[in-house]
């Protein structure tokens, strides 16, 4: 959601930019734009739409040698996906572009405009150009413009801004939104994720939140309030060759099909012959602990729910779920023997991270299941356990998942092993499947062929209703999502059991319900429920095991013997249904309409 770029150096400044939102496109944007500063001189192009029309628009301007620049993609929030509401905003000779939402932005506005300042868009980033120069016109000093402006707003954002009258220098200020300042051979560079920075720099700074300063061609300052700091560097990845297609048409399918292989990391050094490893944990982390909040949003939510089941059957520790949007505002009693999980991929969720930081807050141990080592959810957790998926670049969430899911199950049982409250022979078994993981998660092509193949069968209708019971009723409420993202259908995750107290009213032969019929749970209770929609004339596809008399379709699983292998068999076959129905569709899979990867705004 929203991406920055800035670049300070001689090589090649507008490809430089260009370059950077491009590894960007993945977070999600209706809109681009950059800024280019030489000579003591700005140049800014602005483009609604994809990348391309930024492109065309930069068509005929070449600056070349030393320059400094800013460029953004947005994902709407104040006004609407239009050129000028696009970023960078200016004022007179200066430029801005920010991630984040400035919640004071009104009140700003409002003095600005009484005293004369004329306003181009609707957005909330145009106050902070017009602010920081009506500071300078006050006391001639650019820094202390900057750091008055920073003070002056409220919110969240990353923000970069050049300003003519300081030709080589970049101001920036970090707060709720991720930025960091990459050094490379060829020149410094700023990003709000490392995607730009691989493959140009050695390391990083990630920029705690209330850190702001200044950067130019010599040295980069960072402040957090009016002291200085020394921020340690952190090494980046030394190659892109992981954020590549490899041969499949969407990121998402190749992460898809990548989940074999991350499953094998995501496990490595985690298994002993005979019980879970969590290393990230220090021996006296549970210490105290007798339940556990999971909190989490979006798919990462449905994780939680899925293991909580997990959590109640195998560790007999009883584990809320919490959506993280819902659980800020509602002031919850939080009991400080309770530990509190946050579950993310990008570790920036704007919702996620406001939990977290209030339950810490309020005096409880927190950890983090967290896709992105150094992102903000994992720094300010207590502890933190890494999914180990890789870069996840399609805006639908799927390898993030099934890892999440992997180090859930690990968790259950290191908490079962130390209360003592799974038996030797159970844990065996446990840690048993968990080895055989990969091979659940391993896309046979003969399956997807038929996937593809059913797809088009799937195209219309009034609604999707994808039901199952107990774990596989998360992920029911995942199909749905997966589904819905990226197909633009109608499609709700129901509990199979539910149907009959409502949404059964919905049944006739335009309804397809996809249900996720499991060999191991709850069997003939689920086929009942299913039975209950046939006789209605839902048009039936059943995924697993023994195939139902009377189903339009059916996607066999082969995992018969463990839950949790037959849900991540099970959760392939959903992710590839969705894709190959959106493929159908002509929509854009890695890059669904109005969806951003990582949601850093409320
Ligand atoms: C769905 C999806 C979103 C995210 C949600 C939380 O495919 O990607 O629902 O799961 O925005 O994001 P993270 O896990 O980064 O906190």
């Amino acid at each position: 959601m929203c991406g920055i770029v800035g670049y300070i150096g001689a090589n090649a400044i507008k490809k430089t930019l260009l370059d950077g939102l491009k590894e960007l496109e993945y977070r999600g944007y209706d809109s681009a734009g950059l800024a280019v500063m030489q000579g003591g001189k700005i140049d800014s192009f602005k483009a609604a739409g994809k990348l391309s029309a930024l492109v065309d628009k930069t068509a005929d301007f070449d600056p070349k040698g030393f320059a400094v620049g800013i460029a953004h993609t947005r994902w709407a929030t104040h006004g609407k996906p239009t050129e000028i509401n696009a970023h960078p905003h200016g004022g007179a000779h200066s430029a801005v572009v920010h991630n984040g939402i400035i919640e004071n932005y009104q009140t700003l506005k409002n003095d600005l405009i009484a005293n004369g300042t004329k306003f181009l868009s609707q957005t909330d980033t145009e106050v902070i150009v017009h602010l920081y120069e009506s500071f300078l016109l006050q006391n001639k000093d650019p820094f202390k413009a900057f750091e008055l402006t920073i003070k002056a707003i409220d919110g969240a954002y990353a923000i970069l801004l050049i300003d003519e009258t300081s030709p080589s220098t970049i101001f920036f200020a970090k707060k709720g939104s991720p930025l960091q300042i990459g050094e490379g051979v060829s020149g410094r560079y700023f990003a709000s994720s490392d995607a730009p920075l691989v493959g140009v720099c050695e390391n990083a700074i990630y920029l705690e939140d209330g850190s702001w300063g200044y950067a130019n061609d010599r040295e980069a300052k960072i402040f957090v309030g009016d002291a200085p700091i020394s921020p340690r560097k952190k090494p980046l990845p030394l190659t892109k060759s992981a954020a590549r297609k490899e041969g499949f048409r969407f990121f998402m399918e190749k992460e898809i099909y990548e989940q074999s292989k991350v499953a094998g990391e995501t496990l490595t050094s985690r298994l002993n012959a005979d019980s879970a490893r969590l290393d990230e944990l220090p021996e006296d982390f549970l210490t105290g602990v007798i339940s556990l909040r999971l909190c989490a949003c979006g798919t990462s939510y449905h994780a939680a729910i899925a293991s909580s089941y997990v959590f109640e059957r195998l560790a007999k520790i009883e584990a809320r779920c919490e959506i993280a949007s819902e659980f800020r505002y509602r002031d919850p009693l939080l009991r400080a023997n309770e530990l509190f999980v946050v579950i993310s991929q990008s570790g920036e969720t704007a919702d996620t991270l406001e939990a977290l930081k209030m339950a810490k807050k309020g005096g409880l141990k927190t950890l983090a299941i967290c896709n992105v080592d150094n992102s903000s959810i994992a720094r300010e957790a207590d502890a933190t356990i890494l999914t180990r998926a890789g870069i996840e670049k399609g805006v639908a969430s799927t390898k993030a998942f099934a890892t999440q899911m992997i180090v859930l199950w690990l968790l259950a049982l290191y908490i079962a092993q130390k209360s003592g409250a799974i038996g030797k022979d159970k844990l065996a078994q446990e840690i048993a499947a968990l080895r055989r993981v990969p091979s659940a998660l391993a896309i046979k092509s003969e399956r997807h062929d038929l996937i593809r193949r059913l797809s088009k069968r799937y195209l219309h209708g009034h609604g999707f209703f994808f039901i199952g019971r107990d774990i596989f009723y998360p992920l029911a409420l995942e199909g749905a999502l997966k589904l819905k993202e990226i197909s633009y259908l109608h499609a709700e995750g129901y509990p199979a059991g539910e149907m009959k107290h409502g949404p059964i009213a919905l049944a006739d032969s335009e309804l397809f319900t996809i249900a996720l019929t499991s060999e191991t749970l709850l069997k003939e209770k689920t086929r009942s429920n299913v039975e209950e929609l046939i006789a209605r004339d839902s048009t039936l596809l059943a995924i697993g095991g023994d195939r139902f008399a009377l189903a339009d379709d059916h996607l066999p699983i082969d995992e018969r013997d463990h839950p949790i292998l037959e849900f991540f068999e099970m959760t392939t076959v959903i992710q590839l249904l969705a894709l190959e129905i959106a493929v159908r569709l002509g929509n854009d899979v890695d890059m669904p309409r109005n969806l951003a990867k990582s949601v850093t705004v409320e």
